[in-house]
């Protein structure tokens, strides 16, 4: 028999004290006319129940193909994963049978995108989007999909759900269509969703309405979230834990608060430096200078070397491993001491 028809236990939860997904060396390449663009390469990240990892960097860092290849959707060819592991409750999704992974990704895992229009249909209403999950997946009928529907949009804190259910998605305004697709992410009650910049087509008001939402359902729901984002101010509130991207690898790896405090990575440290600040208004903004590789030409030694502040002539020969800032940090600098050093004396100063 083949593992195909073994059932995917709903809700199993994931093996005590493993984390619910586990991302170890994953590499993604995309094989195009012009060469091969080596978009992640050796992404190692993982999130437990009821966490919330921010995934930070600029855009073309790998975010969303990370993603992708994570929830397997990834547009393929031109994009092949070839190597690594993506263990979901402690299953590989890379090496389990597609039929069972797809089953996995329906009922257990959800993604949550940044452009809402274009994920919904535009000729179908609003309730039969989000009743279909129930009668795709529960058996429910036409009746019970639209109670369901109605009630995942109150959910979601739409007003007047009973009437805007027979609505189209251009009806909507941004902020309200995001919310339906939050509330279609939520409807199986996954254990893990992933937000690929899911505020950033919004204006800020409504952007931070939308996060508090997500990071509340989250909370409810003890799900695992990873929110990709290129904004470090966003993260601050409601991430547990940060993954900074560059060049299709995670460069520093922290606790939160750690990384506020005192960056390990002068990527970090940069992208920090960067973020509009109320104290020091009218004072000129930060911006690491240069732009991210072409990834088809990746920098040798530290990708990050031609735009780095401290880079030593080492850094344009070894690639840095990721080092152990502590038991739960790590760094891709060759000088992450002297980085780290730096930032701690600098934040104990009064
Ligand atoms: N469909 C594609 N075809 C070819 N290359 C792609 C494709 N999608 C992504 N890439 C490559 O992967 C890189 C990383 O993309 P992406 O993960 O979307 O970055 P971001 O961090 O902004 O989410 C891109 O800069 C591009 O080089
Ligand atoms: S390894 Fe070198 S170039 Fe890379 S971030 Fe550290 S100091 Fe800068
Ligand atoms: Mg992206």
């Amino acid at each position: 028999m083949s593992q195909d028809t073994s059932p995917v236990p709903a809700g199993a939860g994931p093996v005590a004290g493993g984390p619910l997904l586990d991302v170890r060396g994953l590499r993604v390449e995309f094989r195009t006319r012009d060469g091969v663009a080596r978009a992640v390469n050796g992404v190692d990240y993982s999130v437990e129940a009821g966490q919330t990892l921010a995934v930070l960097g600029e855009s073309g860092s790998g975010k969303s193909v990370t993603a992708q290849a994570v929830m397997g959707i990834l547009d393929s060819p031109p994009g092949f994963v070839t190597g690594g592991q993506v263990l979901f409750d402690g299953q590989d999704l890379l090496t389990m049978p597609a039929e069972r992974r797809r089953r996995i990704r329906g009922a257990r895992m959800a993604m949550i995108f940044q452009d809402a229009l274009s994920s919904l249909n535009p000729v179908l209403s609003v309730g039969d989007q989000l009743g279909e999950m129930y009668r795709v997946h529960r058996g429910a009928s036409r009746k019970e999909a639209r109670a369901k529907a109605v009630e995942l949009m109150e959910r979601v804190r739409i007003p007047a759900a009973r009437e805007r259910v027979r609505q189209y998605p251009h009806q909507f305004s941004g902020g309200m269509r995001q919310r339906v697709m939050i509330a279609m992410a939520i409807s199986l009650e996954p254990e893990l969703i992933i937000a690929d910049e899911p505020t950033t087509a919004l204006d800020v008001t409504v952007q931070a309405q939308v996060m508090e939402l997500l990071a509340e359902l989250q909370r409810e729901f003890r799900m695992g979230l990873i929110l990709i984002t290129h904004d470090l101010g966003v993260v601050a509130d409601v991430a547990d834990k940060i993954a900074v991207m560059y060049a299709g690898r995670i460069v520093e790896n922290a606790p939160v608060r750690d990384i506020y405090r005192a960056p390990a990575h002068p990527y970090t440290k940069g992208l920090l430096r960067s973020i509009p600040r109320l104290d020091q208004k009218g004072s000129e903004l930060y911006a690491i200078k240069g732009l991210p590789p072409n990834l088809l030409h990746i920098p040798p030694g530290c990708a990050f070397h031609p735009r780095c502040p401290i880079a030593r002539p080492v850094c344009r020969t070894e690639v840095p491993p990721l080092y152990a800032v502590d038991e739960k940090r790590t760094s891709a600098c060759h000088f992450w001491r002297e980085t780290v050093g730096d930032e701690r004396a600098a934040a104990d100063r009064p």
